[in-house]
């Protein structure tokens, strides 16, 4: 399969291009790379997996290869990708090669954005949560001790090559978080595909390519119609923060130590769909589809069996939402359901409700 999505954003427009084979993606990102000097930016992980892909894609390219990990994502590294793009005589014709998962995508937007006051990069995302969810946007940046993704810029790539292929080697802890974004994709704007994913669990469980070809094309449509619509994040990319009120709240809790990201928003959409039910927003048989979904897809769905002896209390919980700079004082913005596929736009909630529904939501 060959196929393409227009990212529609005037004179930052780009197109996400899916091939079936990662050989097979040669071609295309020649057209980027043809006659201009290019930096691929991985990590020591993916290197190790694929090395001998890597180097045929991208022959004549400057390799910058990462330490694994979120810990990579910080200042620092931003300024030793610059001194070594400088070293190497990088200018404004210059294009950077995002090939990894997020924080590859994150740390290489961020780079591009600033190197030179911004060169052009692309993205090769290598993990399904990058494929649904951060290569595509323009959203880039990096953690400071204080709060994650706290420095950072929005800065479109010019384009976003997906291959299912790469998934081969993605462990299933990985897969989960992709497939935590791309339910929440389903559920905010999209009940024919909610649908899919009921009918193909089985096929995604076996990361079979035609149907991860189909789920990453649909959760990239969502993510695309939401930032043509506000690219900065005005009011409604808001919606993409359905379930994250609840799951930076676990993410932090545990400070970003053992529970991923994706792990957290299975959570938080549990918990969006559960107080959108109780709010007598959402049916509830429409949250219990929810919950099934979760459930099949074989995702976390409350916070009672997190890792670890300690959990988070709901007092706890409710205090680092709060946290959020978007919130007034006894107000919280959260996003809620209005049925399978129709989301209500972020709105303040008062913080009561949230913590009466979260010390419920424990004894589920
Ligand atoms: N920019 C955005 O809009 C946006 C959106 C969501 C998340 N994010 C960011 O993305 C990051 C999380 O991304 P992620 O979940 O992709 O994590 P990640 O980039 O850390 O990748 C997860 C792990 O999988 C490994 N890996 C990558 N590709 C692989 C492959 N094909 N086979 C085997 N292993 C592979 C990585 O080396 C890493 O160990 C976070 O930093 C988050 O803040 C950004
Ligand atoms: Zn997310």
């Amino acid at each position: 399969m060959k196929d393409q999505i227009k990212v529609n954003l005037g004179e930052n427009s780009y197109s996400v291009i899916w091939q079936d084979l990662i050989l097979s993606l040669k071609k295309d990102i020649e057209k980027f790379t043809e006659g201009r000097k290019t930096a691929v930016i991985t990590n020591t992980k993916i290197y190790g997996i694929y090395k001998k892909e890597i180097n045929n894609l991208f022959k004549n390219s400057l390799l910058i290869i990462l330490p694994d990990g979120e810990k990579t994502k910080r200042i620092k590294t931003i300024e030793e990708i610059s001194e070594k793009l400088l070293k190497e005589n990088f200018n404004r014709d210059s294009l950077l090669i995002a090939f990894g998962g997020g924080v590859i995508g994150d740390i290489t937007g961020f780079a591009a954005s600033i190197y030179a006051r911004g060169i052009s990069f692309v993205q090769v995302p290598t993990t399904l949560l990058a494929m649904v969810d951060s290569s595509v946007g323009g959203k880039t940046g990096v953690n400071l001790s204080q709060g994650k993704n706290m420095a950072g810029t929005f800065y479109q790539p010019k384009a976003v090559f997906i291959c299912c292929e790469f998934l081969k080697t993605l462990p299933k802890r990985e897969i989960n978080c992709g497939l935590a974004e791309a339910v929440k994709s389903a559920l905010i704007m999209n009940k024919v595909f909610f649908s899919f994913l009921e009918k193909n669990v089985e096929n995604i469980l076996n990361k079979n390519i035609n149907i991860m070809n189909l789920l990453s094309k649909e959760s990239v449509l969502v993510k695309a119609a939401v930032v043509e619509k506000d690219e900065k994040e005005n009011l409604l990319r808001g919606i993409l923060n359905l379930g994250h009120t609840l799951a930076h709240a676990i993410e932090s809790w545990y400070n970003y130590k053992y529970i991923n990201h994706g792990e957290a928003v299975s959570i938080g959409l549990s918990f969006a769909a559960f107080f959108s039910y109780r709010q007598g927003i959402l049916e509830e048989k429409k949250y219990h589809r929810i919950i099934d979904i979760l459930t099949n897809l074989k995702l976390n769905k409350n916070i009672s069996n997190l890792p670890g002896q300690k959990k988070p209390k709901a007092e706890e919980l409710l205090e680092l939402m709060k946290k959020d700079k978007k919130n007034k004082k006894e107000e919280i913005y959260f996003v809620m359901l209005k049925d399978i596929g129709q989301y209500l736009l972020p709105k303040p909630v008062e913080s009561k409700k949230l913590f009466l529904a979260l010390k419920e939501f424990y004894k589920l």
